[in-house]
């Protein structure tokens, strides 16, 4: 066979295999595995300036009759429309819910958290299979997957709160359910159930959870004394003192696919640079610093929000007061499936900090 006739029959081969909805590995084996994690979507910051008097504007025009109910607007990376995702595993937006306004109660199964960015506390709750749970400044709720929820501001005050879901990872797996919910969804509860039962102790054998995740609410007050207590400790070399908010019935991640943490970075404090297959959004509490993600920075103030994608190189900068971030991260899919890796950055002259290129 001369050259010109096998490139001829090899032509030929491939355009039947095509027709055949086949697909011949030795052309396209590059595609199907690459040597390095491949990431579809950019770094990118939202400036809580920028976005929130736009959230302001839909609170006069998405009234309650116009399905104020979702007044809310998501975090769409550039690279991910029109997904309307700000990783490729997890969704965050920013919601407000005016005074006096509730949202009816509905499942599914993507597993959702909130956390408080504005509030002035009082009677404002999401009631979580049936238990309130009220919503202090910087608070952690959990809806998990399949949990009846349902949000009530009784207050004379609006609230926004950070949403973040994984119905990316769930449509990714075709697996969306909704339901909504009518009348009474679940056996209700008494205020603060959750926190008494299942905290630092539980009941032995007589009282079975009610749900995986007994543990829904996570008082900032709490946290913030947790971190506090760690001050003397040098922690972890790429987030400073960080702490995850734990699932007390298997000391396992926050929920199966978010893992939430909560860091402080202390004056003048610079991380090294690191990269994982995990994908991580971030909430400026308080503070302002910077991020360099692959070699761009970001500089964050209070309300921001950004998201590292995965497998991007990354580190922390703080200014010259206290920062505090909350982040949401897919690592626990990542973990449970066997694909979790971390690289540290390493550059020519040994530097674990990376050079910026260019700003935000
Ligand atoms: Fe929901
Ligand atoms: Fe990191």
């Amino acid at each position: 066979m001369t050259p010109v006739e096998f490139e001829a029959q090899l032509e030929a081969l491939h355009a039947e295999l095509a027709a055949a909805n086949m697909a011949p590995t030795w052309k396209y084996v590059s595609e199907f595995v690459s040597r390095q994690p491949r990431t579809s979507y950019r770094p990118w910051l939202w400036k809580w300036h920028d976005v929130i008097p736009l959230l302001m504007r839909a609170g006069d025009l998405i009234t309650p009759e116009r399905g104020a109910e979702r007044r809310s607007m998501e975090h769409v990376n550039p690279d991910l429309k029109p997904f309307y995702t700000t990783s490729h595993t997890i969704a965050t937006a920013f919601q407000l819910v005016r005074a006096g306004e509730s949202a009816p109660a509905h499942r599914h199964a993507a597993a959702a958290i909130r956390f408080a960015a504005k509030s002035r506390g009082g009677t404002v709750y999401t009631k979580v299979q049936g238990e309130r749970l009220y919503m202090e400044e910087n608070d952690l709720l959990l809806t998990p997957a399949w949990t009846w929820h349902e949000h009530h501001n009784e207050t004379a005050h609006d609230i926004v709160w950070l949403d973040a879901l994984d119905f990316p990872l769930v449509n990714l797996l075709q697996a969306s359910v909704f339901e909504p919910g009518e009348g009474e969804v679940a056996p209700p509860k008494a205020d603060g159930h959750s926190n008494r039962a299942f905290g630092l102790f539980r009941p032995a054998g007589w009282a079975p959870y009610p749900e995986s995740h007994p543990l829904i609410r996570y008082p900032w007050v709490e946290m913030r004394q947790a971190l506090a207590n760690l001050a003397g400790e040098r922690g972890s070399r790429y987030d400073g003192l960080i702490l995850e908010y734990v699932n007390p019935a298997n000391s396992g991640p926050t929920l199966p696919t978010m893992s939430c943490r909560a860091q402080w970075l202390r004056p003048n404090e610079a991380t090294d640079a690191h990269r994982a297959t995990s994908s991580t959004v971030y909430y400026v509490i308080a503070g302002s610093g910077s991020t360099v993600i692959d070699g761009t920075r970001f500089d964050w103030a209070p309300g921001d929000v950004f998201v590292v994608p995965n497998w991007s190189w990354h580190e922390h900068r703080n200014g010259d007061g206290d920062a505090y971030l909350f982040s949401i991260t897919d690592e626990p899919v990542m973990k449970l499936l066997g694909m979790y890796r971390e690289q540290p950055y390493v550059a020519d002259d040994g530097s674990h900090r990376q050079a910026v290129r260019a700003q935000f």
